[in-house]
């Protein structure tokens, strides 16, 4: 089976931080893949913009390292990987001074009418300052759109202080601040399995379900981003974004279309839902680790606190958290989330557990009867499972087993499943917001996440320790035991 390609209308994308290891590593692999699949129309073009000086050839040879280390062989065909390059051009251009602003708006202005979008692959501190020039320099057009990437701000207020800066110059509509896990191609199936089939809709709330896990497990460290992410941690790189994101899907009521604010409005509504953590509650709903020095897969690995090179870092690797949502909907029905670095593995999924059974017909021989499971697996491989319970078959007696309905998209559908900014990229372009944040959800994000922040603060509780390789410290076990429940086993 091959996928639907519908090509996307003539744009200039202008990628500040062009050189960056987001550009390389992401973006213009990305940008390659669309156009190996002839998505991207022969006049559009990709600047790279960034302080460096280097011309269109330098760009494209490193283009062309970055390609052959970061797409797969089966889809790195020579040819057409030339032809892209001529897509390239390079400006230098000092963000935060005035060399290079003209070059840049001559290279563009004769494409003005054209889609145009700028990619700010920067440090966030410089997206207000990018935006300020790309106004006073005249280089705006009504036809642009600009996309920023997490983190938005540290808290909710540095977050509006971002926002304020960027909302200068560009409307709401012209602004994509991407959550990449919104581009994955499971967690847009989340949104076709609700709401394109009759079967889950009328389970889907606290009659039918027991509780929700999250879990995003990774099992690479902090991979030299270190100053970063000794700042930020656990709860503000993955839980405040990705993980809320993901709660937002699987919680929220149907939108009334598809529309980018039908959509945004039910996830808002989900966040100002959530029931806070603060000093009241944060000890019994929320346990934070920090690794020590372990094992992840055959290799021996360095404490947490080495890898950054601050042995007295406070900061969490890994969270397990117990959230609940106010409405009618979900009132009773926890929601577990997990995530954390240098875990066993590398595996994210979303678990619906069904409630058990009111009542069984069958005697004690049948064996026990498992409550149902609906899996959405994001990564590695992404799919979808369904856990039921059937007779065991044979002439025997009556006997229950508990099995998987599986199904692999990649085996099903024989497709390469699309990187998440391949999807994203191209919704810039096409204008559509859906996939993308919008600013008040943003800061009702940073609204649940800041009183946690506090507390911890306050609290001056160091993470609990974990070794690497191992899921989290024994207390997560412990968070969701308390309940009579589990981690589902084939991650934990
Ligand atoms: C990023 C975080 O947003 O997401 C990283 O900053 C994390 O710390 C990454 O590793 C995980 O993304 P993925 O797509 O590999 O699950």
């Amino acid at each position: 089976m091959t996928a639907r390609i519908i090509a996307v209308e003539p744009f200039d994308l202008v990628v500040f931080g062009g050189a960056g290891d987001l550009a390389y590593r992401k973006l213009l692999p990305a940008l390659y893949l669309r156009h190996l699949d002839g998505q991207i129309p022969t006049v559009a073009r990709v600047i790279g913009v960034s302080r460096r000086g280097m011309s269109d050839g330098d760009y494209r040879a490193a283009t062309r390292k970055a390609l052959d280390e970061h797409v797969a062989k089966t889809d790195h065909d020579p040819a057409v990987v030339e032809t892209f390059l001529h897509r390239l051009h390079f400006v230098p251009v000092d963000a935060s001074a005035d060399a290079g602003w003209d070059d840049l708006r001559n290279l563009l202005e004769p494409g003005r009418d054209r889609i145009r979008a700028f990619y700010l692959a920067v440090a966030p501190e410089l997206f207000g300052t990018i935006c300020g020039k790309l106004g006073a320099k005249g280089l705006t057009t009504p036809n642009s759109r600009v996309v920023i990437e997490k983190p938005i701000g540290h808290d909710l207020k540095s977050a509006m202080e971002v926002n304020d800066a960027v909302g200068r110059v560009f409307d709401e509509r012209q602004i994509y601040r991407i959550d990449h896990y919104l581009g994955k191609e499971t967690v847009q199936n989340l949104m076709a399995l609700r709401f394109a089939n009759a079967l889950f809709e009328p389970l889907w709330n606290a009659t039918h379900i027991d509780h929700v896990q999250i879990t995003v497990a990774e099992s690479i460290g902090v991979e030299g981003r270190g100053a970063y992410y000794d700042h930020a941690g656990a709860l503000r790189d993955m839980v405040q974004n990705h993980m809320l994101q993901l709660l937002c899907l699987v919680a929220m009521e149907p939108p009334a279309h598809m529309d980018a604010d039908c959509v945004r409005d039910e996830k808002i509504k989900v966040l100002t839902s959530l029931a806070p953590i603060d000093d009241t509650n944060a000890a019994q709903s929320i346990v934070r680790g920090q690794y020590r020095g372990g094992n992840v897969g055959n290799g021996a690995v360095p404490a947490y606190t080495d890898e950054v090179d601050n042995p007295r870092s406070m900061t969490e690797t890994f969270i397990a958290l117990r959230a609940t949502i106010r409405n009618w909907r979900w009132a009773g029905v926890p929601f577990y989330l997990r995530t954390g670095k240098r875990l066993p593995i590398r595996a994210s999924e979303i678990i619906i557990n069904f409630r058990a059974i009111p009542h069984s017909i069958f005697d004690k021989a049948a064996g026990a009867i498992e409550a149902n499971q609906l899996v959405l697996r994001l990564q590695p491989d992404e799919g979808v499972k369904l856990c039921l319970m059937i007779k065991d078959p044979g002439p025997g007696g009556m006997r229950l087993r508990y099995v998987p309905l599986d199904m692999s998209f990649a085996e099903a559908f024989g497709v390469r499943t699309p990187d998440a900014y391949e999807r994203l990229i191209l919704d810039v372009i096409r204008g559509n917001q859906t996939l993308f944040m919008r600013r008040d959800e943003v800061e009702a994000a940073w609204a649940w996440i800041d009183p946690i922040a506090e507390a911890w603060a306050r609290s001056h509780e160091a993470p609990k320790p974990y070794p690497a390789g191992t899921w989290g410290p024994p207390q997560a076990v412990s968070l969701i035991e308390r309940a009579d429940r589990s981690w589902h086993d084939e991650v934990a």
